[in-house]
């Protein structure tokens, strides 16, 4: 009967820094031999169905919350150590511009506080007044009293490259990596896991669960309900009809509409992704699930509202979307990033899930490894503890 000392169960960006972590030997925790580390994906590894899909994601230091900013600049080595494993460029460093209403606080911050906290850690940036903003960057037709930043080490995450990255470091230590194995149930005494998939059962001495949207069907027996909503977003490529134009991560900050958050997010051209074209995505959701199963495709009205924004708003690019996809989100209900902790009465599992997370993946694969394999991490996690109100009537923290 096989036995491991770590089952990671998951196998998208977080689950796969767990195995690529936990293989790696600057982690500050014990080195494990790969062949004693499993990974569990129910899917197809890469695969575009959860909330590691898509081709790009915004790295930025800018947060309103001064912790976020400080674990990002902690994530920076952590993105070194991986690069240096690999030839494709992971974080192409276009930089990253915030703009809008200025005091328009939203889902992912406001301007105003996080200019505040990017000068009271010293994080360089430059203030853009609504002129700048169109003659600089491209933006056009925008109100007078918009203003913003542009953070010059912002940069574009390739995803598909970190997950290739670490999926071959991981598989290179040996490391059993298994598609196609949905997890039906986790048993644990406490010391060691039973993971009952519908391939066969696994026991190990750790447990991480990295299962994005689908955490609370597996720990409902454990004794945890994340309170979480799941967001269905969209996302869209204009082809560039002008050669010279270009774009870096941005953020546009607006106030709501009648007809949605407003909230408009994009990339710049990335060659991995369709070249040619450029990203542009709303940041609010097409549709709000309690759990993946009601999912349902986008519609084409659901990318109205980011063709006006393009055609109103951004120079030298078609109007209209040639391809687009969509990606489903797990967001905590409350006001946390992500969750981020041990199970109560289950040290030996460790539980990461919902929020935005992908610009701290290195490092939140190593923190997930230290908390399985050593109980502690020296990096400030206090923030994303499960809520009280979320442990059921089973469970017990002890
Ligand atoms: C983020 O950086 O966390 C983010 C950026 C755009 C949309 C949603 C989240």
């Amino acid at each position: 009967m096989a036995s491991y000392d770590l089952i990671v169960v998951g196998g998208g960006l977080i689950g796969l820094s767990t195995a690529y972590n936990a293989v790696s030997p600057y982690g500050g925790h014990p080195v494990l031999d790969g062949e004693k580390v499993l990974v569990l994906e129910q899917d197809a590894f890469f695969n575009q169905r959860g909330s590691t899909a898509g081709a790009s994601r915004q790295f930025r230091f800018q947060y309103s919350e001064e912790y976020m900013t400080q674990l990002v600049m902690a994530a920076v080595p952590e993105w070194a150590m991986l690069q240096k494993q690999t030839v494709t460029e992971l974080i192409p460093n276009v930089g990253c511009l915030w703009f809008g209403d200025p005091d328009t606080p939203t889902t992912e911050g406001g301007i105003k506080p996080a200019m505040e906290t990017m000068t009271r850690l010293g994080v360089p940036f430059q203030r853009l007044n609504c002129r700048e903003l169109e003659e600089w960057y491209g933006f056009r037709n925008l109100p007078g009293n918009y203003s913003g930043f542009f953070q010059p080490g912002g940069g574009i995450i390739n995803v598909p490259a970190t997950l290739q990255a670490m999926f071959n470091i991981a598989h290179n230590h040996g490391v059993h990596l298994k598609a196609h194995h949905k997890v039906l149930k986790i048993e644990s005494d406490g010391k060691e896991v039973t993971v009952i998939t519908d391939q066969g059962t696994y026991h190990g001495k750790k447990l991480v669960l990295t299962t994005g949207a689908y955490a609370n069907t597996l720990l409902e027996p454990l004794g945890v309900q994340i309170n979480l909503s799941i967001w269905n977003m969209v996302s869209a490529y204009f082809r560039k009809t002008r050669a010279d134009i270009d774009y870096p991560t941005w953020f546009a900050f607006q106030k709501a509409n009648a007809a949605n958050a407003n909230l408009y997010y994009g990339f710049p051209e990335a060659d991995w992704s369709h070249p040619g074209y450029i990203r542009v995505a709303p940041d609010y959701p097409y549709q709000i699930i309690d759990e993946p199963s009601q999912r349902v495709p986008p519609t084409p009205e659901d990318f109205a509202g980011t063709s006006a924004w393009v055609a109103n708003h951004m120079s030298g690019l078609s109007p209209e979307p040639d391809f687009t996809s969509s990606c489903m989100v797990a967001l905590p209900a409350g006001d946390q990033q992500f969750i981020l902790d041990t199970l109560p009465g289950y040290p030996n599992i460790v539980l990461f899930t919902t929020g935005w997370a992908a610009k701290l993946v290195p490092l939140l694969g190593k923190i997930c490894v230290q908390l399985a394999l050593t109980g502690q991490t020296a990096y400030p996690i206090a923030p994303f503890a499960i809520p009280p109100s979320d442990i059921t009537a089973t469970g017990e923290r002890k």
